[in-house]
């Protein structure tokens, strides 16, 4: 039931609040307005909750802002107005966003703006290193995400020669390396043979975590997420319709 309970803030311009404000939320941006510099605003007023435990799906066509939405929540662009929360707390300067930023394991859109090591192992390492393992711990924690991807042979490997796909999959290695506490995947199957998408399917499938995961790919989405929601039109909203309704009924 929990699993279900995606509880999306989807105000439309009918400032429609689908569910109570249950405190409940690991993200929650509140009338966020964004534009890029010198371009008409890609949000306005938008607003959005991920509760705790939910494993969502976000699906939208090319350009409508999927990936400005992860970016937002990480800190990575700012916006002009509204407000956000991470894990229950108010995320405003560079110091809060760096806090929140360790328990989210997030996946870029290209991988190389994940990746910038010399070797696989090095980038992989990078993250529990920076946030105080020493280095013996570093090295277990990548010899185990290395297992868990099926990558150990990948160990000493050249980052930068990978083939895409690859660098993909040791993109996912580094978010889970930093044992978040949720997953931002933006497209992860992007490049990946069927072979790796089974590999990424079980890893989400077997991490017990909750995530946000960007992907055009539908037949892995209904794999792996109990419930989508569609960007279009600066707004987002639940794709499983029945569900808002129900939620609205509970108010
Ligand atoms: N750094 C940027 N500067 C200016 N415009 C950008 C930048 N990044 C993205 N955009 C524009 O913002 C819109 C939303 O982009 P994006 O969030 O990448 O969409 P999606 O991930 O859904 O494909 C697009 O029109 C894109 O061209
Ligand atoms: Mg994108």
């Amino acid at each position: 039931m929990e699993q279900n309970s995606l509880n999306p803030v989807a105000e439309s311009g009918a400032r429609v609040r689908l569910v109570p404000d249950t405190g409940e939320n690991l993200i929650e941006l509140k009338d966020i307005t964004f534009a890029y510099p010198g371009r008409p605003a890609i949000f306005e007023n938008f607003s959005f909750a991920f509760p705790k435990g939910a494993k969502a799906g976000l699906v939208g066509s090319n350009g409508s802002g999927k990936t400005t939405l992860l970016q937002l929540v990480m800190g990575l662009i700012k916006p002009q107005k509204g407000e956000i929360r991470l894990f229950g707390e108010p995320t405003k300067k560079e110091a809060d966003f760096r806090k929140a930023r360790i328990k989210i394991g997030f996946v870029f859109q290209d991988a190389n703006d994940q990746l910038f090591c010399p070797t696989v192992k090095d980038d992989i390492a990078f993250g529990p290193l920076n946030t105080g393992h020493t280095r013996e711990e570093a090295d277990a924690i990548v010899e185990e995400v290395l297992a868990l991807l099926k990558l150990s042979d990948f160990r000493d490997r050249i980052t930068y020669a990978l083939s895409d796909g690859e660098k993909k999959l040791v993109s996912i290695g580094t978010a889970l390396a930093m044992r978040p506490e949720m997953l931002i995947l933006d497209e992860p199957t992007t490049c990946l043979d069927e072979s790796a998408v089974e590999r990424v399917v079980k890893v989400l499938l077997d991490c017990g975590l909750p995530y946000l995961i960007v992907a055009h790919d539908r037949p892995f989405l209904d794999r792996v997420v109990t419930s989508k929601y569609l960007m279009a039109n600066k707004t987002v909203t639940p794709m499983d319709t029945k569900n808002a309704i129900l939620h609205q009924e509970e108010q």
